[in-house]
């Protein structure tokens, strides 16, 4: 198999708060994919708000560290890259936020956000020929040059800003784009344009997208493979033809009862109301964290967390109803049927770096030296 483009290997994340009360928060917990350079893709991470998709994305982008496993690009951990690989990877590995808005100074005309990144990553040898490239990625998005260069933010709709951000990552010829809720904030004609666009970019320019949203109909649209985290664990996984259409885990099943027949039209809702966060969390590597709402919970589902079972082609389920299935590669299960399980957080790493959003896309990362003293 070819080394991977981005690769998230068992990555769990614990944010631990209090000084006289230990609090351990587990974010994203054994969280395994690859994305292959073989066959571009649309994956999405969806779930409801706190199942730990921001936190994922956050991992996968380098700002914060993993409390165990590890995000490689190419093959290697991005925690270990060399300067220049950092500058690679910032340049290859580009982002979208859900809101435009915050990314854009009020009093700078919109051609700054794309003059910076030209400028940054040293993309053109002249201003004239930076000019062709930024007018080159406005119009794949689709985008008149003359109708949004020029313009201050305040000027332009929501739609435009944010194709102007998918436009600014386009500017690197990334191989992977990371879009958190990139259409949440703007209107239903926009937000069609918006995934086309995402569409077009892996089909024509063979980009892959981590696609993060709360809406399952969009999600169904436009990915190949789709991850349904549940308070921070995968309950279900794989092909979208086969996730969306066939549901297996029950919370899977229970969110699509809102979309009884995937339709375009109709958005996931995410009305569904959570038990206390505690109270899931600090139990979850003992059982089943969806076993307080399940219909259908058995006792082993209180005495264990059940791993991966594979329920299908390209089809994974994290319930123990499919427990006469093949449990998934060893190395990629999820919760407590490897070695990991960690109920007292033992064999997890404590988490001390963080980086914010506000440093992307600076390629200017402290020296290997300078990051190693910061963990
Ligand atoms: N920096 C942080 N410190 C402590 N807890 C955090 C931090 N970031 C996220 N969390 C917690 O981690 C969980 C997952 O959050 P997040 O990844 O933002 O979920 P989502 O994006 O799916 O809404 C939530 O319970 C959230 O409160
Ligand atoms: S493991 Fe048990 S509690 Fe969890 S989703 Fe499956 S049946 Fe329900
Ligand atoms: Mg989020």
């Amino acid at each position: 198999m070819p080394t991977p483009i981005l690769e998230a290997r068992r990555v769990t994340k614990v944010f631990r708060s209090g000084f006289i009360t230990k609090h351990e928060l587990i974010a994203l917990d054994d969280f395994s994919l690859v994305f292959s350079p073989d066959r571009p893709t649309i994956t999405t991470i969806a779930g409801e708000s706190g199942s730990g998709k921001t936190t994922l994305a956050n991992l996968i982008l380098g700002f914060v560290s993993p409390s165990s496993g590890q995000v490689l690009f190419e093959g290697k951990d991005i925690w270990k890259l060399s300067k220049a690989e950092w500058v690679t990877f910032r340049k290859e590995v580009q982002a979208v936020f859900q809101d435009p808005y915050e990314v854009y100074n009020p009093f700078y005309l919109v051609d700054s956000v794309l003059e910076t990144v030209v400028k940054r990553f040293h993309l053109a040898d002249t201003p004239a020929q930076g000019r062709e490239i930024i007018i080159n990625a406005l119009e794949v998005l689709g985008l008149r040059p003359d109708e949004v260069l020029g313009k201050y933010p305040h000027q332009l709709s929501g739609g435009q800003r944010q194709r102007i951000m998918v436009a600014r990552a386009f500017l690197t010829s990334p191989r992977f784009i990371l879009a958190d809720e990139p259409v949440s904030m703007v209107d239903a004609s926009l937000r069609a344009l918006i995934l086309e666009n995402m569409l077009r970019l892996k089909n024509e320019f063979g980009i892959s997208f981590m696609y993060i949203t709360h809406d399952l109909s969009t999600a169904y649209q436009i990915s190949d493979d789709i991850y349904i985290l549940y308070l921070g664990m995968i309950a279900e996984h794989g092909d979208v033809n086969e996730v969306i259409p066939n549901p297996k885990h029950p919370y899977t099943q229970l969110l699509l009862s809102s979309v009884p027949n995937p339709d375009p039209d109709l958005a996931w809702e995410g009305t569904i109301e959570l038990p206390p966060e505690d109270t899931v969390r600090l139990q979850t590597r003992r059982i089943c964290r969806f076993s307080m709402r399940c219909p259908y919970v058995m006792d082993v589902c209180r005495q264990s967390a059940p791993p991966l079972y594979e329920v299908g082609p390209n089809h994974y389920a994290s319930c123990f109803l499919y427990r006469d299935h093949p449990i998934k590669g060893s190395a990629e299960t999820n919760g407590a049927s490897g070695e990991v399980t960690r109920a007292d957080g033992n064999g997890i790493r404590a988490a001390t770096t963080e980086r914010t959003e506000t440093d992307w896309p600076d390629p200017n990362r402290p020296s290997q030296e300078a990051a190693s003293s910061e963990r």
